[in-house]
């Protein structure tokens, strides 16, 4: 961490002129400035500052309880989701907060008439001076230049608030925080001025990023073979069906989409989908997914490889082919230039995110109208339906991000949750290790992945999000006689990829998750030390789920391949969840939501994975055994049995 939140407690109070100083306490302070960025000058006195106070959100520590509430099958209130308006209103800052805050700007003679302030939004702005900002944040503003961008950025190293309005400030910008994106010369690296962190050289969507899926073997026609006893070898929707035992989709229910996310440049190709669908799912030929473009998103037919289509159509190959007739819905982010992150696909399907917490990062999120030249609209802000499932097989480092930055979002996500949306993740293909296999060094700084400290994924650390591990059939294992001995086919994914999984360095062990988590402490101890992973056994284990991640048959590119990574997981998974939310429309019953407390107070409706392990920063990783474990979460989907229980919830 480069700045740390200073508390009352803990923060020396510095005499200043006007009476309600002399309680000031540092807000934020930054220790050291970040790599590249040197002081140049004070700042001319005549500039304007655009400051931009984050107000607390009320009842946020209530999330998830209320979450809970509406998620876990005993309660009551299973099922009953909320509006996006009671979220709104449940989590918008006290009127106390607000007037609190105004009252403190009137006294330093910044009148209500300068403030705006929007009814959902959770923050105030005003232009301000350079004396009127430094009086009141007690602070020193100065100009900074970045080594080798020349770029330049208004700051401070700390500032100070009332001790009074601590609880109701999130933070305040512009002050200690150095998120202006640099700006680069060629025109091609946009996309990478999110190169945020050492673990993050690509973006989310770009060839070459780790979380993409990864390439096999390529296969001409009658190198399928596309019997079930050779499900071992190659998967295809028919060993999905018999490995999990569902069936085709039949109701085609109008708001049971199921929702694709893709980063741009990632784009299907629509004559793949066909080949695909010509093998293996013969009625969904013609088909298309809905197109829901945000922030410029474009399904590009200009450059044709593995690496731009090898995501997209894996994804919505087999999302397609499982849940046909429904209707899967496309959300193509981002422009080509600039890209997008996970912030801008959720300003898009909430419009209140855009705003919350003071807004997206400039560091790590792309900015529209696109400064680079792409995308010349306005942000997408809202405006786009959240589907009930919804599938994404990206992710970053839960280390290439900043912990304020996660709990942000995943705040987001619980509050998806509440109104009822599965959101699903891939957990990482990399084992215990990050993507492109990198491990901690005990400096924070990323290594080749032979050493160093556990490197889990994020969003899936976020509790409120399922995460989605990868399994694969046993290699010499025939489906149909292992289906019909009951014997467990599958084991952790350790063909080309391993499954992601570990535990959270920055979000707490969810209550939903406790019992199951301390069972696989007890009784399966891994034997590494807290230098290696966070063994507190008080933090979020992840993957919750999995699903098959090995050999996926796939038409890319006019031809047939294998593909690998929990990239195919996630969307397996989520084409069940859709299945089931089908049956529950078709008797009147709500969507399912946030699947893992029903998932964790169930094991029994997965099957339990037992064999195989992730390694990874040099070690063995973890084991998968029996009950819930970080290689494997609870198992692999048993329809049956999980439509059987979620019918007969609420
Ligand atoms: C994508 O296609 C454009 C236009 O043909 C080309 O200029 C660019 O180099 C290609 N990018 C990659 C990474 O191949
Ligand atoms: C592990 O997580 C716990 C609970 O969040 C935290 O208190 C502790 O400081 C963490 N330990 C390390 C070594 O990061």
């Amino acid at each position: 961490m480069f700045f740390t939140l200073v508390t009352a407690a803990l923060a020396a109070s510095t005499v200043f002129a006007s009476p309600i100083a002399n309680t000031k306490v540092v807000h934020e302070k930054r220790d050291v400035l970040p790599s590249g960025w040197n002081k140049r000058s004070e700042l001319h006195r005549r500039a304007i500052l655009p400051m931009r106070i984050a107000l607390a959100q009320n009842n946020l520590e209530k999330g998830g309880d209320w979450l809970h509430e509406v998620s876990d099958p005993e309660s009551d209130r299973y099922g009953k989701h909320w509006s996006a308006k009671e979220i709104a209103e449940a989590f918008a800052p006290s009127d106390d907060t607000v007037s609190a805050v105004k009252s403190w700007l009137a006294s330093h003679g910044i009148g209500n008439d300068r403030i705006k302030h929007g009814q959902s939004m959770g923050f105030l702005q005003f232009d301000a001076s350079v004396d009127e900002a430094e009086n009141l944040l007690n602070t020193k503003y100065n100009v900074y230049q970045h080594t080798d961008s020349k770029q330049s950025h208004v700051a401070c190293e700390e500032y100070s608030i009332p001790a009074e309005l601590s609880e109701h400030v999130d933070f305040i910008t512009p002050t200690v925080h150095f998120d202006a994106p640099i700006k680069r010369h060629d025109k091609r690296e946009p996309m990478e001025k999110r190169a945020i962190s050492p673990g993050v050289e690509k973006g989310l969507g770009e060839p070459g990023s780790p979380s993409l899926p990864k390439l096999g073997a390529t296969m001409n026609g009658a190198d399928i073979l596309g019997r079930l006893k050779n499900c071992n070898t190659q998967i295809t929707p028919d060993c999905l069906r018999a490995l999990y035992d569902f069936q085709h989709g039949h109701l085609a229910l109008k708001k049971n989409a199921y929702g694709i996310v893709e980063y741009t440049p990632q784009a299907y190709v629509p004559s793949d989908l066909d080949l695909f669908f010509r093998q293996f799912a013969k009625k969904a030929v013609g088909e298309r997914p809905v197109l829901d473009s945000i922030d410029g998103g474009v399904v590009q037919q200009t450059n044709m490889s593995f690496g731009f289509n090898g995501e997209s159509d894996l994804d919505l190959e087999y999302a397609m082919s499982l849940v046909y007739p429904q209707n899967v819905v496309l959300y193509q982010v981002g422009d080509l230039v600039e890209g997008a992150s996970f912030n801008n696909f959720l300003d898009a399907i909430d419009g209140s995110y855009c705003t919350f917490r003071g807004g997206d990062s400039q560091r790590f999120d792309a900015v529209y109208p696109d400064p680079y030249g792409g995308y010349q609209g306005p942000q997408n802000c809202g405006g786009f339906a959240a589907t009930k499932v919804i599938s994404t097989s990206y992710s970053y480092n839960e280390h290439d991000l900043t912990p304020i930055y996660e709990r942000r979002q995943c705040a987001e996500y619980l509050k998806l949750g509440l109104m009822g949306v599965s959101v699903l993740y891939s957990s990482g293909d990399y084992g215990v290790a990050g993507n492109g296999g990198q491990c901690i060094n005990p400096d924070g700084t990323y290594n080749n992945g032979n050493s160093g400290r556990f490197n889990p994924s994020f969003p899936g650390s976020c509790p409120w999000i399922t995460s989605v591990g990868a399994t694969q059939v046993k290699p010499h294992i025939s489906l149909p006689n292992a289906l019909a001995s009951g014997t467990e086919p599958e084991k952790a994914c350790e063909t080309v990829i391993y499954s992601g999984g570990g535990f959270s360095n920055v979000f707490p062990l969810p209550g939903y998750q406790r019992k199951e988590v301390t069972s696989y402490f007890a009784n399966n101890m891994p034997p590494y030390t807290s230098a290696q992973y966070n063994n507190s056994q008080e933090t979020r284990g992840i993957p919750d789920i999995s699903a098959n991640g090995a050999n996926y048959v796939v038409a890319v590119d006019g031809q047939f391949a294998k593909v690998y990574g929990t990239s195919a997981s996630s969307p397996t998974l989520g084409a069940i969840l859709t299945l089931i939310n089908e049956e529950r429309f078709s008797r009147g019953l709500s969507s399912i939501g946030f699947v893992n407390p029903v998932a964790y107070k169930n094991p029994g409706v997965f099957n339990d994975i037992t064999a195989g392990s992730n390694p990874g920063c040099g070690t063995d990783g973890f084991q998968a055994v029996p009950g819930w474990d970080p290689v494997t979460g609870l198992g692999t989907p048993n329809y049956p049995k999980m439509l059987k229980l979620w019918l007969s919830l609420g």
